[in-house]
Parts: C-alpha cells; sequence; structure tokens
C-alpha cells in the first residue's frame, strides 16, 4: 500500500492558488512515489525521479512519468532549465545539485523542500551528518527564491521522533 503523502506537501499544495490542471510536478527522488500520486490527480503531468527501480516500480498513475535516474550525476542531469512549475523534494538532500534542482523550476513555479536537521542523528536515519541541514541553511540555498513557508521543527513523540526542516519558496 502506498505511504501517506508527506504532511508538509500536503499543507504547501493547499497554499499555492496555482496547483491546477495544467501545471507539470516534478517529485525528485520521489521513492515508492507516496507524494506524486498524492499530487498527481490535481496537476496534468507528474514526473517522479528516483535511482531505485524496485522504489518506482511500487507505484503508478496515468498522469504519472517515472524515470530512473542518477540525479547526483552531473553529467547526465535529465531535466531542462525552467522547465516544471513545482518541485518537491522529501527526505533527500545533496547540496551539489541544489541549483540544478531550483534551474528546473520555471519563474513563478515552486520549490517544496522537507528533509532532516542537524540533531536527527541522534534520534534516528540518517545517521550521516552530510545529509542533515544545518540550522538556517535551507534558507540560505533558497535565498535566491521568495520565502513563502519556513520551519525547522523537532517532534519527540510516543510515535515520532524528527528534526526536519521545512520550505516553500517561489521562483520570483
Ligand atoms: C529517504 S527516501 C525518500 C523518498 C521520498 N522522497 C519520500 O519522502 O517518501 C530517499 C530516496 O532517494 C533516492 N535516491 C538516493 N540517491 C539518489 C540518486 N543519486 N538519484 C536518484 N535518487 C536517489 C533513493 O533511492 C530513495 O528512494
Amino acid at each position: 500500500m502506498i505511504k501517506e503523502a508527506s504532511d508538509w506537501v500536503k499543507l504547501c499544495l493547499n497554499e499555492i492558488d496555482e496547483v491546477t490542471e495544467n501545471k507539470i510536478v516534478l517529485d525528485i527522488a520521489c521513492g515508492s512515489g507516496r507524494n506524486s500520486v498524492f499530487i498527481s490527480d490535481k496537476v496534468s503531468k507528474v514526473i517522479s525521479v528516483d535511482l531505485n527501480i524496485d522504489h518506482l516500480l511500487t507505484f503508478n498513475g496515468s498522469n504519472i512519468f517515472k524515470i530512473q535516474s542518477d540525479i547526483e550525476n552531473l553529467s547526465k542531469w535529465p531535466f531542462k532549465n525552467k522547465s516544471v512549475d513545482i518541485v518537491i523534494v522529501t527526505n533527500f538532500l545533496n547540496r551539489l545539485i541544489f541549483e540544478k534542482i531550483q534551474a528546473v523550476i520555471k519563474k513563478n513555479g515552486f520549490l517544496i523542500y522537507e528533509t532532516f536537521g542537524e540533531g536527527h542523528d541522534k534520534i534516528g536515519k540518517p545517521k550521516n551528518k552530510d545529509y542533515l541541514l544545518k540550522k538556517g541553511e535551507l534558507l540560505k540555498l533558497t535565498r535566491n527564491m521568495s520565502l513563502i513557508f519556513y520551519e525547522e521543527i523537532q517532534v519527540i513523540s510516543l510515535e515520532k521522533k524528527f528534526i526536519k526542516h521545512r520550505i516553500l519558496c517561489k521562483n520570483v
């Protein structure tokens, strides 16, 4: 069964009036497609990219176009600049491709980004600090965009433990 989409993605999509039937969404490092599937009935096309073919094989949709690609291989970057309206990235970080990810977004398009923050390694995975955002880092990485929402949150409950940094910004 497909996992529940990210709460942050859901919240952001609710706030973006421009989420309409003629929009194209790119879900980067989509995994098993929870966010791709969630948004697929709200827009015209979803492009879902991941390295792992087993993950890509777990979901489908009539307007979901799946690409198996190593997005960290800069010489084979698979996307044209200014080609999509909304980019979604959840639980993935590679600073070296951050600018490339931003460049794919059309003018007036959006970036929805959510991943783990420093300190998370003490309460869960990933443990590798290279994959954890530093305080305020996501704001710096997106300083060329217009900020809509940003938060750094820590949740310690019986069910979940995580530290996440989340942003919604617009390419103006
Ligand atoms: C923690 S999962 C997150 C999946 C999804 N975004 C989500 O939140 O449910 C990270 C994903 O990144 C993908 N990934 C890791 N390195 C990658 C690369 N170099 N190119 C494309 N995908 C990659 C993995 O295969 C995995 O599906």
